[in-house]
């Protein structure tokens, strides 16, 4: 009996290390959700006609495959952050590195990625103001607070969850002989 429970407490715990490997990093709900508004707003205003619709058509051709990005290589790090700030990295979240290490090398193009979302959500504002839409403009205020948030929070954020893992998983530097 004894024999069968630890026998059920390793699998159980064998089972738990696979899940956390299989268990791919997921973008926390509350960025997923704010990307996906802005999205699904930008989107219904691409419909609309003359220059508002044309405006949201740029910047939408801009924002998406910028977001797509951030969603495979920024925005699922900061999962971690919560774990990390509970106790150590573990080996399994050394799955992280490819992306944080990625998210760095490519720094230079996601900044200038926003420079262009920047100049398609200014024309696309500066048309929402003149035709007097309250919404459209609320909406491009909240993509440009958003880019900020990114660029002096999250990014950096992401990167040191790259640097703690990295750091705290890395096996130990061999003793070094006497002279
Ligand atoms: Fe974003
Ligand atoms: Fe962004």
């Amino acid at each position: 009996m004894r024999k069968l429970a630890i026998s059920g407490a390793a699998a159980a715990a064998l089972l738990g290390v696979q899940a956390a490997h299989a268990q791919p990093l997921q973008t926390p709900s509350s960025i997923a959700e704010e990307h996906r508004e802005i999205h699904g707003a930008l989107e219904r205003a691409t419909h609309e006609p003359g220059d508002l619709g044309a405006a949201a058509r740029n910047l939408l051709a801009v924002l998406d495959p910028h977001f797509k990005r951030e969603e495979e290589i920024a925005a699922p790090p900061l999962s971690l952050l919560l774990p990390l700030s509970r106790g150590p990295a573990t080996p399994s979240m050394r799955s992280v590195l490819p992306m944080t290490r990625a998210l760095e090398a490519e720094m230079p193009k996601m900044l200038a990625e926003h420079r262009r979302i920047g100049q398609a959500r200014a024309r696309f504002e500066a048309v929402a103001k003149r035709q007097g839409r309250l919404d459209e403009v609320a909406l491009a205020e909240k993509l440009a607070a958003h880019a900020r948030q990114e660029e002096e929070i999250l990014y950096p954020a992401a990167i040191v969850v790259g640097h703690v893992v990295q750091r705290e998983t890395a096996p130990p530097p061999r003793p070094r002989r006497g002279p």
